[in-house]
């Protein structure tokens, strides 16, 4: 039998490329027709008395980089980066962010896995938990921060793991994600061994209870880190 050996595995078994359910929520949010995110709000209160003007800020995971409407509505004065591993997500970011103001090559596809370099402050929402673990990934985010991290991830006390198919997806598509709950602690204990002062903080949107999302629970938690 001839060997079929492709390179398109990471997009071909990424949730966020089968879903047209979420690119037209993406695309909304990049327009700035979509009501803004209550976790975008609560980030971007975190990050603005961190903020000096001309910081730059990286928005890991950013989707379509509608973030830098929730930067740009309150006059934070950072200079927006997003990257995403789901190249569609970038594109709608590409096509209607630049004339709000943000040029398309602020917006590049990339995993946080094969991301190198050093930004002012980072934002990382609703990201780790859908990933196999979160060690590597925000030791990279947190190598890169010269002053802050902003992360949103599913944490309490006491870490669950699952990988669990996705039933909202496209018609006929079948496949899993990562729904991992961290513990906060570790979290907590992992950025303040990078030489960060770390501090845990109530998610507004779901007030401290679990929200399911696709049908799975998640304990939405707020980490802020400053580098001392
Ligand atoms: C639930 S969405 C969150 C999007 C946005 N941060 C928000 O809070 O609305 C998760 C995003 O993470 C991206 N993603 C997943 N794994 C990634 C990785 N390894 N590197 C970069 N982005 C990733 C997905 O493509 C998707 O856009």
């Amino acid at each position: 039998m001839i060997a079929d050996i492709r390179t398109d595995g990471w997009t071909a078994h990424c949730i966020w490329e089968h879903s047209a359910t979420v690119r037209e929520l993406y695309a909304r949010r990049a327009r700035g027709e979509a009501e803004e995110m209550v976790c975008a709000a609560q980030a971007a209160e975190l990050l603005a008395p961190l903020v000096s003007p001309g910081d730059s800020l990286l928005d890991a995971g950013c989707g379509s980089g509608y973030f830098f409407h929730s930067l740009k509505r309150r006059g934070i004065p950072a200079e927006y980066h997003g990257i995403d591993a789901a190249p569609s997500l970038i594109a709608i970011g590409q096509r209607e962010l630049p004339r709000h103001g943000l040029s398309a090559d602020r917006l590049k596809v990339l995993r946080i896995e094969d991301l190198d370099g050093a930004v002012d402050h980072v934002l990382c929402m609703n990201v780790l938990s859908n990933i196999d673990n979160f060690h590597r990934p925000l030791e990279r985010l947190l190598k890169l921060a010269r002053k802050s991290l902003v992360l949103r991830e599913s944490a309490k006390n006491g870490a669950e793991y699952r990988y669990v198919r996705d039933a909202y997806l496209d018609p006929g598509v079948d496949l899993s994600v990562h729904v991992n709950a961290y513990d906060a602690g570790d979290i907590e204990d992992f950025i303040g061994a990078r030489g960060f002062r770390v501090r845990r903080i109530a998610d507004r949107r779901s007030g401290g209870l679990p929200e399911m999302v696709i049908d799975h629970p998640h304990w939405w938690t707020f980490f802020l880190a400053e580098r001392m």
